[in-house]
């Protein structure tokens, strides 16, 4: 049987990583094969792409040549890592899918780039496929980027062309993923400022009812 597919989804930290991980855990231990994926940079040519899309200034391509390299990355994902593991019925979790690219490349941006531009990119490199759920983790973006400050400065992690945009895009961002959530039924938002356990938790609840065998 074909395996589930589940992308969290929201804001610079709203805690994506941290609970895709705890997910995963939770999953295995269901006796579940798991696969935890990412965009950008689920395969060794995503992660080329990824580099040129989360490090170095914020300007230095625009929206329209983001949207493209995120699409180049997320035809690859689909067509190496994704599919396969579904077909071989693996669950599939992947830490951000093209809801982002819509919040980030539409709403963030201000409709810098078409929603029917984005879904007909989607159409032509994704196809029929579409995620069972999609959680988006939702967040004041003060909050969140303020997770995300504490956490690169202890890491010393490079991708920051994100987070140095003004916070007005991030409030752009938080309301297109809300504006997003209501186009679909295989959406669910989640308050994700509470602790990890806390959220943890809720993630497994929502998740087993939604999902049947779970
Ligand atoms: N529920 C939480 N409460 C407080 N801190 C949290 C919570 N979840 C995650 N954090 C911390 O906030 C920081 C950001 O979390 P995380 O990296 O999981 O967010 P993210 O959504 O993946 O962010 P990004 O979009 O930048 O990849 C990390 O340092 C993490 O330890
Ligand atoms: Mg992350």
């Amino acid at each position: 049987m074909r395996g589930k597919f589940i992308t969290l989804e929201g804001g610079e930290g709203a805690g994506k990583t941290t609970q895709i991980k705890l997910l995963g855990e939770y999953l295995t231990q269901k006796g579940i094969e798991t696969v935890l994926t990412k965009e950008p940079g689920g395969t060794p040519i995503g992660q080329e792409l990824r580099s040129i899309l989360c490090t170095g200034d914020k300007d230095k391509i625009d929206a329209v040549a983001e949207a493209l390299l995120y699409y180049a990355d997320r035809r690859i994902h689909v067509c190496q890592k994704i599919l396969p593991a579904l077909n071989r019925g693996a669950w599939v979790i992947s830490d951000r899918f093209a809801d982002s690219t819509m919040a980030y490349q539409c709403y963030g941006y201000k409709d810098r780039i078409s929603k029917d531009t984005l879904n007909e990119l989607y159409k032509i490199t994704v196809g029929d496929l579409k995620p069972d759920l999609t959680i988006i983790l939702d967040i004041d973006p003060k909050i969140g980027l303020a997770r995300s400050l504490e956490r690169n400065a202890s890491s010393q992690i490079q991708e920051t062309r994100h987070e140095g945009r003004a916070l007005e895009f991030h409030q752009n961002l938080r309301n297109g993923f809300l504006e997003i959530s209501k186009t679909d039924s295989r959406y669910a938002v989640i308050d994700a400022n509470c602790p990890v356990e806390e959220l943890h938790k809720k993630i497994v609840r929502l998740i087993e009812s939604r999902i049947s065998d779970a």
